[in-house]
């Protein structure tokens, strides 16, 4: 869910609803926003995008400080009800809440007990009467009181109107910024909101709550020290997104890859010592030679880029690799070990798993590197050091850009660990050479688009789908599955093709296609022995594969992907995946850039 709030010179709701068009990447189930007027407060709530908020929003908005909400629902489904701002039953309080209050229950359990009317079912409104409830002279202390009773995660934006002055803001888990402008001050769970307004901010530490008015802020914490400190710089605002001539952004965005494959390289391959140049890890070599196992943790998509990752470092740097899904990682009381490179990815750096996984790590002494796309976001500020993916911003919920540049730069950081150790440089070299080469081959798969269309289309009809690789291209097979449930809510389950015959075999049929990963590499005998298996079932083939494969005997379609250095394979071959995910979609006629139900960063646990 995303958090904006204004309060200065200028009127909020238009500022307020455009910062909630910027954070709809966080959920876009229902959006709403309150806005202070003299001695009253004005709610407005719709349900679906911010644009249809704008569409409801009442002319008489027109006060210069409130909140807004953009949410992605967690207790309650997508209604107006349950949409924020939730206020008292006196409206006299009303706030907005990301996060999730573990002992709501039991909390207003006791409001319903003492009379109080619940008119939603989330968890968020008990905080709004549990504010009201309390008598405190300021409502800094209200807001302090009640806090203390508070389980669980809460980034909060309070109104009073017996305040109208200030807005009272609280985190705990969940991030909150402040931004200090020309016209006032700004206040967004993230730096996306805040950017076109200024650039100078504070991001809120967990524990601290903070008052902002329309000429600065005070933090402060649960003890009432006053921890007020300077705001610092962030970079500019990057470019808006336009879609240009393209429908979706996700069809812009996976056309966008050459050119942002090659960012992802730029200045970072030293040809000359055969290695990567990753100043950002902050490690030195002796640090690097220290590390005897790497953990990638990463959610959804991100995790199976992080196994292709795992898969890179193994081969390239003999270094024992695994990835787990941060969501899991975090609560089975993992073992830290110092020896253990943590890296942690994420497009965002908003994923409140991937988050909540890394302070377990950093409280245990573990060291965690980050992979991530927005600079300057929370991930990003958590870790010890990291690599930049540089995908440019990246609006579609289906990643692509930022997955590839992900891929790649795990490539870097196996050449860059691999070359301290034993990879050779005549190896390395060859592995420079085949990243160097891979903007240019994505640029020759994305002109099979047509193509690739065609075979997607009977695709989008199936009820179910089997998506299948081995050892390097399970990954890849799990990354399309992923994809393609995504935006065309077909069924699509990704299995390693050696396992087939040990159980879903079974589920082989003329109306269940396979998309399998067949790269030309030591393996490519087995996997088209996999392919023979399916179509003695008379299951329909697509294989996304290298011109040297030999299919003869089978009937597939195909889709040649340039060939590459078969560490690197990996990349390139999730190339279609995406193109197919996508034309399946598009002959569905489905909302491609926000499929329903989901959140393009999920930023409660
Ligand atoms: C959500 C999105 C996925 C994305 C995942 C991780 O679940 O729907 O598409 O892969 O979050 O996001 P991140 O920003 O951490 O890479």
């Amino acid at each position: 869910c995303g958090i904006v709030a204004y309060i200065g010179d200028q009127q909020a709701a238009p500022i307020i609803l455009d910062g909630l068009t910027r954070l709809e990447y966080r959920g876009y189930d229902s959006a709403g926003i309150a806005v202070s007027e003299k001695k009253t407060v004005r709610v407005a709530r719709a349900v679906g995008r911010v644009r249809h908020l704008r569409q409801a929003l009442p002319k008489k908005f027109t006060g210069t400080s409130g909140i807004g909400h953009t949410r992605w629902a967690t207790h309650g489904p997508a209604t107006e009800e349950n949409a924020h701002p939730h206020s008292s039953a006196d409206g006299r309080i009303s706030l907005v809440h990301n996060g999730i209050i573990d002992n709501a229950a039991e909390l207003k359990a006791e409001l319903v007990a003492a009379g109080v009317p619940f008119t939603s079912a989330t968890d968020t409104e008990v905080v709004a009467h549990l504010i009201a409830a309390v008598t405190a002279p300021t409502l800094e202390q209200a807001v302090l009181e009640v806090t203390k009773k508070l389980e669980g995660t809460y980034g909060l934006a309070v109104l009073d109107t017996e305040h109208p002055d200030r807005i009272v803001l609280a985190r705990s888990g969940s991030p909150l910024i402040i931004g200090v402008g020309k016209n006032g001050t700004h206040v967004a769970s993230d730096i996306a909101a805040l950017t076109p307004h200024t650039t100078s901010v504070v991001h809120l530490e967990d524990g601290e709550l903070a008052t902002v008015t329309a000429s600065g802020f005070t933090t402060f914490t649960h003890d009432q020290s006053d921890t007020s400190r300077p705001p610092t710089e962030v970079p500019a605002e990057s470019a808006h997104q336009e879609l240009g001539e393209f429908a979706h952004h996700m069809r812009k965005e996976y056309w966008e890859q050459p050119a942002s494959a090659a960012r992802a390289l730029k200045g970072r391959l030293e040809e000359r010592f055969g290695t990567a140049r990753l100043d950002g890890l902050n490690l030195d070599a002796r640090a690097k030679r220290a590390i005897r196992r790497v953990k990638i943790l990463g959610c959804g998509s991100s995790y199976y880029v992080g196994q292709m990752g795992a898969q890179m470092i193994e081969e390239l740097a003999r270094i024992p690799a695994d990835a787990e899904p941060a969501s899991e990682f975090r609560y089975r009381n993992p073992i830290i070990d110092p020896e253990t490179l943590y890296v942690a990815v994420s497009q965002s750096g908003e994923t409140a798993d991937t988050l909540f996984a890394i302070d377990e790590i950093k409280r245990k002494g573990g060291q965690v590197v980050g992979l991530v796309n927005v600079v300057g976001s929370s991930i990003a500020r958590a870790c010890d050091g990291g690599i930049y993916l540089h995908a440019g911003p990246e609006v579609a919920v289906a990643s692509t850009k930022a997955l590839t540049n992900m891929a790649l730069s795990f490539g870097l950081l196996a050449l860059d660990l691999g070359r301290i150790r034993d990879l050779s440089i005549a190896d390395a070299k060859r592995i420079i050479d085949g990243l160097q080469a891979i903007p240019g081959q994505i640029d020759e798969i994305l002109r099979q688009e047509d193509r690739i269309a065609e075979v997607a289309k009977p695709l989008s009809a199936s009820a179910s789908l089997f998506f299948v690789g081995r050892v390097r291209g399970f990954p890849v097979a799990r990354e399309g599955a992923q994809k393609f449930k995504e935006v065309s809510y077909c069924h699509a389950e990704a299995y390693q093709s050696s396992e087939l015959k040990h159980g879903p075999l079974a589920l082989i049929s003329a109306q269940l296609p396979t998309v399998a990963i067949v790269p030309d590499d030591e393996l490519v005998q087995r996997n088209v022995g996999a392919l023979h298996e399916i179509a003695a079932r008379g299951g329909p083939l697509v294989a996304i594969t290298h011109a040297g494969v030999d299919l003869s005997g089978l009937t597939a379609e195909r889709i040649d992907v340039p060939k590459n250095e078969v560490e690197l394979d990996p990349i390139l071959l999730t190339i279609p995946t995406q193109l197919l995910a996508y034309h399946a979609a598009l002959a569905l006629g489905h909302d491609i850039d926000k499929p329903r139900n989901l959140a393009k960063s999920v930023t409660v646990e």
